[in-house]
């Protein structure tokens, strides 16, 4: 779950673009922290594996990193998913209108839905959406004004109730440090998957061959899941602080600045993805993309991204057959991109 972007441009020291670049960047904590007063997350969630680096950082990380990767886990995560993807799909399908925009009525509930139930949180979706909707709400605020409104510090309490009463543990955490915790695997995991939900559809859909193949051979669908990730990582850029004066890019970077390792850029570097900016679901090295980052921090839920991608459009071929887009627009934001809306038609 990468910050909040920076939006005083001035804050903004160096953008690194090149793939090699922003490997560097993600990959040597040492030079490149997160650990920075300026990581306006941790003072909304609390100190956690995102704001934390070197020992601290793993006390923070391992026990969820161990969770998502269990057996119990992913049995639990295939389970849900298939069956929320198609409880949506579901009631979609019974649109008398016969269009809807996947954006509210699928890639946004499901990716709720699914964190929901693989945490054991046993909240109502409806009620985490707005919890989350008010904590980023709260980290934006705090970029632009410097001050933490009050409904961002309401919802990370109530979010912290419903993980007590979940009763949820992680190692020899505290009881603060597995909700500041939750918070980011659950925000980590909502709203990077309605985006990457969304940007697979996008490109099918207004690339009419490649949606084509994925609707005859099921094993397109992964190339083009890792392609659109590649083109539109749902998370377009990490922020790191460099404890010391640096070098990246032929750039001299100073002690103290921050960092943005560009990532959308960095999937799109032609020394390493030929023709670029083409969306080719069978590019042979699509998945080299840094879409779920590199070194310490990378994601620690891509499998759990590639099944809600791969259910949410079996789930609407399955149903609804073949679609049509009849409004969208291209993926937008500056940190987290995605179409605004996404509004298909089916006969
Ligand atoms: C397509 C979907 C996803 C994308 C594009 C994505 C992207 C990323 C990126 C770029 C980072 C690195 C942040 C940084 O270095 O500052 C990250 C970290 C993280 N992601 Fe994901 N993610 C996705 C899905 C998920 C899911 C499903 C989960 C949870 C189940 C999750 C949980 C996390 C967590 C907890 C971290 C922080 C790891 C750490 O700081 O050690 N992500 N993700």
């Amino acid at each position: 779950m990468p910050d909040a972007p920076h939006c005083n441009s001035d804050a903004v020291d160096y953008v690194i673009k090149s793939y090699r670049g922003c490997e560097t960047v993600m990959r040597n904590p040492e030079t490149f922290t997160v650990d920075d007063p300026r990581f306006t997350t941790g003072v909304i969630v609390g100190e956690s594996m995102l704001s934390t680096d070197g020992p601290r950082h793993t006390h923070h990380r391992v026990p969820w990193a161990t969770l998502l990767r269990s057996h119990e886990t992913r049995r639990r995560a295939t389970e849900s998913i298939d069956h929320l993807a198609g409880k949506l799909v579901h009631g979609i399908a019974g649109l008398t209108t016969r269009t809807a925009d996947l954006r509210t009525s699928l890639t946004g509930p499901l990716a709720v839905g699914v964190m929901n139930e693989i945490l054991g949180l046993g909240a109502d979706p409806t009620d985490l959406w707005d919890w989350y909707q008010h904590i980023v709400a709260g980290v934006t605020a705090l970029t632009e004004h410097g001050d933490v409104p009050e409904s961002a510090v309401d919802a990370m309490r109530r979010l912290s109730h419903a993980v007590d009463a979940a009763d949820l543990r992680a190692g020899n955490q505290t009881r603060g440090e597995v909700a500041s915790n939750a918070a980011v695997v659950l925000f980590g995991g909502i709203e990077t998957v309605d985006g990457s939900i969304a940007n697979l559809f996008w490109h099918l859909l207004t690339n009419p061959t490649a949606y084509e193949d994925c609707l005859a051979r099921p094993s397109a669908l992964d190339g083009a899941i890792e392609e659109s990730l590649r083109l539109e990582p749902a998370a377009s850029r990490v922020d790191r602080y460099a404890t010391e004066a640096t070098t990246v890019d032929g750039m001299e970077i100073s002690r103290g600045a921050l960092v943005v390792a560009s990532i959308r850029d960095a999937n799109r570097d032609p020394t390493v993805f030929a023709d670029p900016d083409r969306f080719d679901p069978f590019r042979a090295n699509a998945s080299r993309h840094l879409a779920f980052a590199r070194g310490p921090h990378a994601c620690i839920g891509p499998h759990l991204a590639r099944a809600e991608a791969r259910a949410g459009f079996d789930a609407v071929t399955q149903r609804l057959g073949r679609v049509e887009l009849i409004s969208t627009s291209p993926p937008v934001g500056v940190v987290f991109r995605k179409p605004e809306e996404l509004v298909v038609r089916w006969s």
